[in-house]
């Protein structure tokens, strides 16, 4: 199985966002005019346009050849297709995570203290997670905080759910190697941390259908060169 995790680093170049605002479909022509921060309308943008080019070349066709489907929670996806993919994005990076014939949801979250984080805590950790963050000391609460949301985020983006929906799983054996956690009747996905800086937490999650051993992220730098080798453009 092939994963790759693509870093973008904010902001992109203004090429990058021309180009990808001419490749934008209705839908999502249409969310972007539902974004009213400048800021984070580069950010969707990019990571579309990262998405479609990286696609692209996977599948030999033009970036302007997908159609999207989305499922009930908003995740979008390509039936059928050789690719699952996924995204997130969060103050200085994006993140496009994409795999070889599995579902795959990816995380990314800024490190922050100033939220009240046992409160955020109790409505969406599971008891275990919930009874270790309290034993904590204070100083290494957001950390742990992060380590375990990212992880979670990243089984429901995996599944295309809620956050709230995830509340009865602990991916706590997935925090200090990567683990299988299993979702009842859902299936499992490996669920793996990534470095991507000192100051972020991040995890991805991989369909652990017919994969027996974790698989190893490819993580690269997002760079405007692969824009220019896009088939079709
Ligand atoms: C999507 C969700 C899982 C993560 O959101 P987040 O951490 O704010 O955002 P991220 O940057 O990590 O991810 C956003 C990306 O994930 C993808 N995405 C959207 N919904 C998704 C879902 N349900 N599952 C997987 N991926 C999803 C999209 O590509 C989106 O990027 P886009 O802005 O370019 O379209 C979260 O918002 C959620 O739980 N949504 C479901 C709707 C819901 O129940 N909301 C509760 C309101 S109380």
């Amino acid at each position: 199985m092939m994963v790759e995790i693509w870093v973008v680093t904010f902001p992109v170049s203004r090429h990058l966002i021309s180009v990808g605002q001419t490749w934008l479909d209705a839908d999502e022509t249409a969310r972007l005019t539902q974004i009213t921060s400048p800021i984070a309308q580069d950010r969707f943008v990019a990571c579309r346009t990262v998405l479609r080019t990286v696609l692209s070349h996977k599948m030999q066709c033009a970036p302007t050849d997908f159609r999207w489907k989305y499922g009930a929670s908003g995740k979008p996806e390509l039936p059928g297709a050789p690719w699952g993919f996924n995204i997130s994005h969060s103050g200085d990076f994006g993140l496009v995570a994409v795999a070889s014939s599995a579902y795959i949801g990816v995380d990314i979250e800024g490190l922050s203290d100033r939220r009240n984080l046992n409160a955020i805590a109790r409505h969406v950790f599971h008891p275990d997670e919930l009874a270790v963050l309290e034993s904590v000391p204070a100083g290494n609460r957001a950390r742990f905080f992060y380590d375990i949301w990212v992880r979670k985020e990243a089984v429901t983006k995996w599944l295309g759910d809620s956050i709230f929906q995830v509340k009865q799983i602990s991916v706590l054996d997935a925090l200090s190697s990567p683990a299988q956690v299993v979702v009842d009747g859902r299936g499992a996905a490996w669920v793996l941390p990534l470095r991507i800086s000192s100051r972020f937490a991040a995890a991805v999650a991989i369909d652990a259908a017919g994969v027996p051993e974790c698989p190893t992220p490819d993580i690269r730098e997002w760079g405007d060169s692969l824009l220019t080798t896009t088939v079709g453009y």
